[in-house]
C-alpha cells in the first residue's frame, strides 16, 4: 500500500526532521516502497486522507510530532502509523514525566528538580551540587540546554530553557560515560559509546561539528553491555513505547548506570546513532526501515 513519511512540522527540530524524513523516504523508495514525503506542516489530516494512504511513516521530532499529537490524530482517522503511541509519546517527550515514572518503577535517573519562576539557586545547587544541567522538559536534540558550573550561572540558564516554553528541570552532572541504546521490536542493537570534547554532547556536536567519537563497539566487557541494554528495554517499556526508538544513558566511575531519555522517534539521517547501530547488527538504512514499517500498529 501507499505509505506517507511524516516530516517537517513546526517544532524547534524541523530542520532535524527534514533530513530524517528524506533518508526514511529515499531508503523506503529503494526498498521498492510506494512512498511519499508529505510535510506535516500543512493541514497533515487532510493530506493523508485524500492521498488514500494505508501507512504512516512517523519521521517528525519534537513537539506536535513526537508527542502524541499526530499519533492522536492519526488513531482518530484510522490510519497506522510506526512507533509509539500516545501516551508513551507525550511521556517520553517530557522529561520530568519520564523521570517520576522511572522513579515509580525503580529505575535509576539522575537526581532533578523542577525550576519554577523565581527558584532559590542556593537551595537548586545545595540539592544538586556543581556542576548541573539545566534542560527544557519538552524540547529535543539538546535545545535549550545548559550545564552549569557556578550557581550565578543558574538564572540565565533558566530563563534559556524556559524560552523553550514548557516546564524546566535541573539535573544533577553525571561524570562518566555517555552511551545510547536503539531499540528495534523489543530488542536492544549494539550499544554505542559517544565521546565528545565539549562541555555536553549538544546540538552543533549532533549536526553541525565532526568531533563527536562514535565507538561501536562501544567497548564494554559483553556482560557489562548487555546489562545497559537490558536497562534500555526496561526504560523504554516503563513509558510504554514500542515499535522503535533510542535510550541515551550514563554510566559514571563507579559502573553505575543512569537513564537520561527516551527518544519515541529518532533521528534517522545518515549520520544519525540508530542507523549506525543499526548496520552494526548487519542492517542497513533499508532493511532497518522496512523493520520499523513492519512495526506500524493499527
Ligand atoms: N531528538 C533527536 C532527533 C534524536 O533524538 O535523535
Ligand atoms: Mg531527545
Amino acid at each position: 500500500g501507499r505509505v506517507a513519511v511524516l516530516m517537517g512540522g513546526w517544532s524547534a527540530e524541523r530542520a532535524i526532521s527534514l533530513r530524517s524524513g528524506q533518508a526514511v523516504l529515499h531508503s523506503l523508495r529503494t526498498a521498492g516502497v510506494d512512498a511519499h514525503g508529505v510535510d506535516a506542516d500543512r493541514d497533515v489530516l487532510q493530506v493523508l486522507q485524500r492521498g488514500h494512504f494505508d501507512r504512516v511513516f512517523i519521521a517528525l521530532h519534537g513537539r506536535g510530532g513526537e508527542d502524541g499529537v499526530v499519533q492522536g490524530a492519526l488513531e482518530l482517522a484510522g490510519i497506522p502509523y510506526t512507533g509509539s503511541g500516545v501516551a508513551a509519546s507525550a511521556v517520553a517527550m517530557d522529561k520530568l514525566m519520564s523521570k517520576r515514572l522511572w522513579r515509580g518503577a525503580g529505575l535509576p535517573t539522575p537526581e532533578f528538580c523542577v525550576l519554577q519562576p523565581g527558584f532559590d539557586p542556593g537551595a537548586v545547587v545545595a540539592a544538586l551540587g556543581l556542576p548541573l544541567i539545566v534542560k527544557p522538559a519538552l524540547e529535543g536534540s539538546s535545545i535549550g540546554m545548559t550545564r552549569v558550573n557556578r550557581a550565578e550561572e543558574l538564572v540565565q540558564a533558566h530563563a534559556t530553557a524556559a524560552a523553550c516554553g514548557g516546564p524546566v528541570l535541573a539535573e544533577a552532572w553525571i561524570t562518566g560515560q555517555e552511551y545510547t541504546a536503539a531499540i528495534l521490536d523489543g530488542e536492544a542493537l549494539p550499544l554505542i559509546r559517544l565521546e565528545t570534547p565539549r562541555a555536553f554532547y549538544d546540538y552543533e556536536a549532533k549536526y553541525l561539528a565532526g568531533d563527536t567519537r562514535y565507538l561501536c563497539p562501544c567497548g564494554l566487557p559483553p556482560e557489562e553491555e548487555a546489562r545497559l541494554q537490558t536497562l534500555a528495554l526496561e526504560a523504554f517499556a516503563a513509558v510504554t513505547a514500542r515499535g522503535w526508538g533510542r535510550v541515551d544513558l550514563m554510566r559514571d566511575e563507579s559502573g553505575q548506570a543512569w537513564l537520561i531519555e527516551v527518544n519515541t522517534v529518532p533521528g534517522m539521517t545518515d549520520h544519525s546513532l540508530v542507523p549506525m547501530a543499526a548496520r552494526a547488527a548487519g542492517l542497513d538504512l533499508e532493511d532497518l526501515v522496512l523493520r520499523i514499517l513492519d512495526t506500524t500498529f493499527v
